[in-house]
């Protein structure tokens, strides 16, 4: 397994593989990987020649300093679990700098749903993470780019960036894993106390009742949550809610979601 910290230098890998005809698979991270990340370089693994981990904390999608700075770091594990998946090549550059040459003048921002659920509680947040994204994909140069479900947002503003710029990168989308008690797995989740993540597991417990979201936003204020949204849109229902200072994220299909509602 190769590891890379300049982006010229993973271009430099890139370009070479991609005119010898090898086909790249790429999975984007922000580290302190999980059994969710873990599906999605298997997944990589089983579809192209060669699959790129990207281990970067991205500074420009964090909307509070604090946040940033309490995000959890496990380069040391990250390493080991894509060594044992068969990963070919990490980039994991260390300095933001190299990643934003032209000092964060340049960004890619979207202007309707990027406003929206997370959106609307995180300004900047998505332009944040098209950005990196769009540079990474051309960094990469990689056929196939893989996402979990969980981010579902993010997940459907990526795929709506590849068509607008005409992207010759095919979006993978996977199932969001989760813990025995249906928690969805999060980076985030370490930073819970037992009991924290016990009562988590509640998110989706209630986002499959057939109550109103109000009704859900009642019972999980009641249980301790600050809740952000509950809503449905576009066939899915969206939870957002704090615990123990710990943001957490989570979604379902919902098919009679059709209209905003929430
Ligand atoms: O989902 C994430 O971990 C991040 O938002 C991503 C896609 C790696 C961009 O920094």
């Amino acid at each position: 397994m190769i590891i890379i910290e300049q982006p010229k230098e993973l271009a430099r890998l890139a370009n070479d593989l991609t005119q010898r005809g090898v086909t790249i698979g790429l999975v984007p991270t922000m580290g302190a990987l999980h059994a969710g990340h873990a599906s999605l370089m298997e997944r990589a693994r089983k579809e192209n020649d060669r699959v790129i981990l990207t281990i970067f904390v991205n500074p420009t999608q964090f909307n509070q300093k604090e946040d940033l700075l309490r995000y959890p770091r496990t380069p040391k594990e990250d390493l080991a679990l894509a060594q044992s998946l068969g990963v070919d090549v990490v980039f994991m550059p260390q300095n933001p700098e190299d990643m934003y040459p032209d000092e964060y003048r340049y960004q890619v921002t979207e202007h309707s749903f990027s406003h929206l659920l997370c959106g609307a509680y995180r300004p900047g947040h998505f332009t944040g993470v098209l950005t990196i994204v769009l540079k990474l994909f051309m960094l990469s140069r990689c056929q196939r780019a893989y996402f979990g479900e969980k981010d579902y947002q993010q997940l459907e503003l990526i795929r709506g960036m590849v068509d607008a710029f005409f992207l010759p990168v095919t979006i993978v989308a996977c199932p969001t894993v989760r813990e025995h008690s249906g928690l969805a797995l999060s980076s985030r989740n370490s930073r819970l106390s037992e009991e924290g993540r016990r009562k988590a597991a509640l998110l989706y417990q209630k986002l499959r009742v057939p109550h109103g979201v109000e009704q859900i936003r009642k019972e999980l204020e009641n249980s301790g949550f600050q809740v952000d949204y509950v809503t449905e849109l576009k066939g899915r229902r969206f939870v957002a809610a704090w615990i123990e200072g710990v943001r957490l994220i989570d979604n379902i299909p919902w098919p009679d979601a059709t209209q905003e509602k929430g």
